[in-house]
């Protein structure tokens, strides 16, 4: 049998090293004893964008981006679109196993006895500007809530960190919906528990003046599937995040604000507002030629395209997309729709598509049903978020419990100047 090591010649000195191969990887810093000689720092490895670089070990999610594969805790993607609701898979994430149906109650009433914010989280929201982007909004105030439970700071303490999980899993929604409600000038509408988490939700941005909301179910059914399949994605670019801040021991409000913060970006989470601004500016099926066009001439990208990890069809572009029927029969049929299916098509036929293996990601679809369910493209990210923090959560909980854990620190080649002296201003 072959040994699981990984024998290296330097050719800049003729020496030969053998490095240790585990789970099909060499740790980094066993190339730290390759030397030119002893003052020198030793090897390190190049990796701008951590595009093979494993920044932990983790038994959340699995990823075959090849094969299109996505399993939480093991369990496939689409057995729990299927399957399961938004909560019992958060719990899933969280806790490693699907609840028995007391834990699922506990965990249930637990985060329901959360949903309510200080009322001074209100006044604060009330001070953002009438414009103010949603997503702008939910990362101030998420952040702020460390201010509001200063206890949460004790990561280490099991009690306060469960504490603090059931707080933000709770009030995400309440938060997400009073930045919409502050956004169109409406007035907040508070939590009702006697409502599902989706239900709710749904409630705190859609109640007018009725005493009780009823929720749309196919809507609600439609939305707790989306909030399935947005709640963990592995090592992306907001949970890379979450887990960099979270490294250095600050509190699960800041580090939470911080993955909002990287989510807000087009080429991650913000991908799903800018697919609907992009379909209303091809405008029509005659334009996606001329489109098509300039993306491959490098002008534009085409949004909702492409992903670092997954070289086949999203799993979850496939879930969405069938879903898509189901919501349009109950809300009409988004007009953009037409749009995106023939730009899908044309993409997927096109050989600059083909080689490069892009494909249509979670974004592509997922705004035109957040359209026609009547939310404005700017809450679509915010969308994204409120699931995504179990994700968040469940990989923040691990690295902390995980005992290799070690402030994240990475490393630079460095290409400035050599050594110089200063130099007065005047004599510049
Ligand atoms: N449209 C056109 N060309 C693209 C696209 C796209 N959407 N995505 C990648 N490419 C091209 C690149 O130009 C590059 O071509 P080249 O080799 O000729 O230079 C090649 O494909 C590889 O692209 P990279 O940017 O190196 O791929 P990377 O893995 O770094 O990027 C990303 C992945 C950011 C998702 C990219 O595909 C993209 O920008 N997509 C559009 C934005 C988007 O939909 N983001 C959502 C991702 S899913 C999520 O975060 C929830």
């Amino acid at each position: 049998m072959a040994n699981d090591t990984l024998t290296i010649t330097d050719n800049r000195t003729g020496k030969t090293y053998e490095i240790p191969v585990e789970n099909d990887t060499i740790r980094a810093m066993d190339l730290r004893q390759i030397r030119v000689n002893e003052d020198d720092f030793g090897l390190m490895s190049y990796d701008p964008a951590f595009g093979n670089t494993a920044s932990c070990k983790s038994k959340v999610t699995f990823i075959d981006g090849g094969k299109g594969i996505l399993r939480y805790r093991g369990y496939p993607i689409e057995q729990l679109a299927d399957n399961s609701s938004f909560l019992e898979v958060a719990y899933l994430l969280l806790y490693g196993e699907l609840p028995t149906k007391e834990q699922y109650k506990e965990w249930q009433n637990g985060v329901v006895h959360h949903t309510i914010i200080h009322e001074n989280i209100k006044k604060f929201i009330d001070g953002f500007r009438y414009d103010a982007h949603p997503m702008g909004m939910l990362l101030g105030t998420v952040g702020a809530l460390s201010t509001f439970y200063p206890e949460a700071k004790e990561i280490f303490d099991e009690q306060s960190r469960e504490l603090q999980i059931h707080r933000l899993i709770a009030k995400m929604p309440t938060i997400a919906a009073f930045c919409y409600r502050h956004r169109v000038g409406l007035p907040y509408v508070y939590p009702d528990n006697d409502l599902t988490y989706v239900g709710n939700f749904l409630n705190m941005m859609f109640r007018m003046t009725e005493l009780k909301y009823k929720p749309n179910p196919v809507i609600e059914k439609a939305i707790d599937i989306l909030f399935m399949l947005h709640a963990d994605h592995e090592q992306n670019c907001s949970t890379n995040a979450m887990r960099n801040v979270g490294s250095s021991h600050a509190d699960p409000y800041s580090s939470t604000a911080a993955a909002i913060g990287a989510l807000y970006g087009p080429l991650h989470g913000g991908a799903n507002e800018a697919v609907l601004i992009m379909l209303n500016q091809i405008g029509s099926k005659d334009k996606i030629p001329a489109f098509i066009k300039s993306v491959k001439a490098g002008e534009t990208r085409l949004m909702g395209f492409g992903h670092r990890v997954y070289k086949a069809y999203d799993p979850r572009a496939r879930i969405i997309k069938n879903k898509a029927h189901e919501v349009f029969e109950e809300t009409g049929r988004n007009p953009l729709l037409d749009i995106a299916l023939e730009l899908e098509k044309i993409a997927l036929e096109d050989d600059y598509f083909i080689k490069r293996r892009l494909y249509p990601n979670v974004d592509f679809y997922s705004g035109l049903i957040y359209q026609s369910m009547g939310l404005h493209p700017s809450m679509f990210t915010v969308m994204f978020a409120i699931p995504r923090t179990a994700g968040w959560l469940a990989q923040w909980k691990e690295m902390l419990s995980d005992d290799e854990l070690k402030i994240a620190r990475p490393r630079q080649v460095y290409l400035g100047a050599g050594e110089r002296d200063y130099v007065p201003l005047d004599d510049r």
